[in-house]
């Protein structure tokens, strides 16, 4: 006799739920989609005891007729797909028709709906898998699903469940990360009878970023808008000033579905790491849209994950993107807007909030990126020449490392190493972008010694370090022959520079791309040729050091993420004289 069967439908329930529904905020989860995809203008969550006692979900979207009612619990029945070549093009979350049966199989599940224009609402009633009662009931368009007891029948799960203040802050922060998606969704999360978030539908996802991490965080954050349909990226991303100790504040959204992709998070990575320290990350709300037929959705149970077709360009997308909002406008800038209303108070920080304010859409939503798209356009000319005329004015030199500078709103401190570093770092990078690298012949070529590693790395990458001035040769066994150098990096000993470009190099993996190649030594170069600590500086280096800097694209760190220079507000200054 045979040994394999079948399984009956309530055992296969289980084990689906098994990979769907994990823990209480999961069951939101699940319960929200639905909603959203109903087309929910506001959805209230309430939860008792963690959400592992109820959870109670009501939205005022399409609703169900009596009869749909009772197929939703149907194992695979779904209205949002009919076939599998559906799948290529799915826009709603669900798709699966899985997600009602497995939480009707690990606990007591009561669903109330009624759709448009209908005579009677109804209800239905299923006990951990048991046979659904149903019968009318009163209720206004829209659907209300309870969970009772989830894990009630299975205390293998229910043990792994955490305290109840974990299992809530769980079910609030994946709250906050779906309502992120739908600034123009209201949301509402009471616990035990206590409101903990209620949020209005808002025209954008500034608005909405606000009301979950306040106006503080949610103000600087530099819009994200790059590429084309059908494949472009949209969203908030943090100024270097704006950052956190964790990266669980990285929110990436695929087509508006949140998720954990290890390529996209890379990606963001690349593009931070010159302006953030080690360990420190930014804060973001990142919307890929991409055409559905490019991405599969269908690769883990929880939709978490998906897969690209083509993840390289993806990739390259958000890096892009990002370092595009980091470099976009200038400090100073920002005076000449500050007058029409906005407070000044936030130099330094808010690199790129000009774009948006000329364009009249600082807070682009995700839904009207498409119109903002030109936004990035050069500054209008007479604005440049306003730049011009408020520089940071040097005032005089701290222990030979600091220069102290007036600017129109309080005092700047700049760290001279750190500032030149950057000012050089850009110009080289400028300079070979442009393909217009200045060189120097040296009079007499340096012959440096090398390790046989080192004297690979050089051959290796000779093509990246030519284009950013650098000429040198094989030259014997252990050595190479430094031919030429950049005219920027001035009278810095050329030999301890070679040897550290060529570090750097080793340490450079292939993965990276080429272009962080020639930041690297960018990077390198631009450190040993800056002018160092406790080095005496004239009034004129000051000021050209100074000056250059606020031209800048990012002068508000050097390449490896130290800041250049610290603020300190007049308002701030008035207020511990006690002048107001
Ligand atoms: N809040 C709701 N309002 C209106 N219809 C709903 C609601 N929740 C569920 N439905 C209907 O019930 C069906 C089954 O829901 P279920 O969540 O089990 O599957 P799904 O959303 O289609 O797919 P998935 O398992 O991927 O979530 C849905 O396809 C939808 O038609
Ligand atoms: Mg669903």
């Amino acid at each position: 006799v045979g040994v394999i069967r079948v399984l009956e439908e309530e055992v296969a329930n289980q084990i689906a739920a098994g990979e769907v529904v994990e823990r209480p905020a999961s069951v939101v989860k699940e319960l929200v989609e639905n909603a959203l995809d109903a087309g929910a203008s506001r959805i209230d969550v309430e939860i008792e005891g963690g959400g592992a006692e109820r959870i109670r979900i009501a939205d005022d979207g399409c609703g169900m007729e009596p009869e749909d009612a009772r197929l939703a619990f149907a194992r695979h029945a779904t209205s949002k797909i009919r076939s599998a070549s559906d799948l290529a093009s799915i826009r709603s979350f669900g798709f699966r028709g899985e997600a009602l049966p497995s939480i009707a199989s690990v606990a007591r599940v009561t669903l109330t709906t009624a759709p448009a224009g209908s005579a009677g609402a109804s209800r239905l009633t299923l006990d951990a898998g048991g046979p659904p009662v149903q019968g009318p009931a009163a209720h206004p368009r829209g659907t209300t699903v309870e969970v009772e007891g989830l894990f009630r029948h299975a205390p293998a799960r229910r043990k792994f469940l955490r305290s109840q203040a974990t299992e809530t802050a769980r079910i609030g922060e994946l709250l906050a990360v779906v309502a992120a998606a739908h600034p123009g969704v209201a949301f509402g999360l009471r616990s035990g009878g206590r409101s903990l978030a209620n949020w209005p539908a808002v025209p954008a996802l500034r608005d909405r970023v606000a009301q979950i991490l306040g106006e503080r965080d949610a103000r600087p954050l530099l819009d994200v808008a790059h590429g084309s349909a059908p494949l472009r990226l949209a969203g908030l991303t943090s100024p270097p000033a704006l950052q956190r100790a964790t990266s669980r504040d990285q929110h990436l959204y695929v087509n508006g579905r949140p998720v954990r992709d290890r390529r996209l998070l890379h990606a963001v990575q690349e593009a931070y790491v010159t302006v953030l320290p080690k360990g420190r990350y930014p804060l973001l709300y990142l919307f890929l849209e991409v055409d559905p037929a490019q991405v599969d959705v269908n690769v883990h149970p929880a939709k978490t994950e998906v897969r690209f077709l083509r993840a390289g360009a993806v990739h390259d997308l958000v890096r892009e993107g990002l370092r595009q909002a980091l470099g976009g406008g200038r400090p100073f800038y920002l005076l000449g807007h500050a007058s029409g209303g906005r407070p000044f108070d936030a130099f330094p920080v808010r690199l790129g909030e000009v774009r948006g304010a000329a364009a009249g859409a600082e807070s682009a939503g995700v839904d009207e990126v498409g119109e903002g798209a030109e936004m990035a356009g050069p500054p209008p000319a007479t604005d440049a020449a306003l730049l011009e005329s408020l520089p940071l004015a040097p005032l005089a030199q701290f222990r030979d490392t600091y220069i102290l500078a007036s600017a129109p709103d309080g005092l700047v401190i700049v760290d001279q190493h750190a500032a030149h570093e950057r000012v050089l770092y850009e110009r080289f990078l400028q300079q070979a972008d442009a393909g217009r690298t200045e060189r120097q012949r040296l009079l007499f070529p340096e012959i440096l010694e090398v390790s046989p590693a080192q004297r690979q790395a050089s051959e290796n990458s000779e093509e990246a370090l030519r284009a950013l001035g650098f000429t040198m040769t094989a030259f014997g066994k252990g050595a190479v022959k430094i031919e030429e150098v950049p005219v920027l990096v001035g009278a810095a000993p050329v030999g301890r520079l070679v040897l550290g470009l060529l570090d750097e190099i080793l340490e450079w993996d292939r993965s990276e791309g080429i272009a962080r190649l020639r930041e690297r030594i960018a990077a390198t170069a631009a450190c040993h040729a800056a002018v160092r600590a406790h080095h005496p500086l004239t009034p004129e280096e000051m000021r050209h050091i100074v000056t250059e800097l606020m031209r800048g694209e990012r002068s508000l760190t050097c390449p490896h993420g130290r800041p250049s220079l610290l603020r300190l507000p007049l308002d701030q200054l008035e207020r511990e004289f006690r002048r107001r």
